[in-house]
């Protein structure tokens, strides 16, 4: 059976920064859902949110997500909303390992203050506070192994990761 590696966690967590680090470190591929979404669609996320709606943005990453783990061994830089489709949590719990990159409230906003552009979800702390609530359960609930990233770097995370995957 195929067994993937995934990150999830909040806009802002780092996912698409860990997994490329991760990927040249364990010799897997690894790909980016946003990205692969964008290139598909020609659209950035922000459009597809603008001119489809978030609703059919889910809907198109659902799909994706869930026709591109049939594929090889990959690690998957998710969307922070993956874990709302249920579907997509049971891929999340059973097909591989699944890193949850906790990161408080204050690290996302000093994070994405500076990138409000690139995300349609994403107004202010507050903002973050209500998304983060509906989610957390999620996060916990498909992760096999969470990391705290708070005032880590990349390395440090990527260290984190590696040791909890050799246990
Ligand atoms: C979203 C997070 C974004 C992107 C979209 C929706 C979310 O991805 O998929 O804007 O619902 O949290 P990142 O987590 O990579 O920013």
């Amino acid at each position: 059976m195929i067994s993937h590696i995934f990150i999830i966690g909040m806009m802002g967590s780092g996912k698409s920064t860990i997994a490329p680090l991760l990927s040249k470190e364990l010799k897997i591929p690894f790909t980016d859902t946003d990205k692969d979404l964008e290139n598909i669609l020609n659209l950035d996320i922000k459009k597809i949110f603008d001119q489809l709606s978030e609703e059919k943005f889910r809907e198109l990453e659902s799909a994706y997500f869930l026709e591109h783990i049939k594929k090889s061994s990959t690690i998957y830089a998710t969307g922070g909303g993956i874990v709302m489709i249920k579907k997509n949590r049971h891929i999340l719990k059973s097909t591989g390992n699944t890193i949850y990159l906790n990161a408080s409230i204050e690290t996302l906003n000093n994070r994405l203050v500076n990138d409000q552009k690139k995300r349609p979800l994403f107004n202010n702390k507050n903002s973050l506070k209500v998304i983060l609530n509906e989610r957390k359960r999620y996060y916990n609930d498909c992760a096999d192994i969470t990391i705290n990233i708070d005032e880590k770097s990349s390395k440090i995370i990527l260290n984190e990761i590696i040791e909890k995957l050799n246990r």
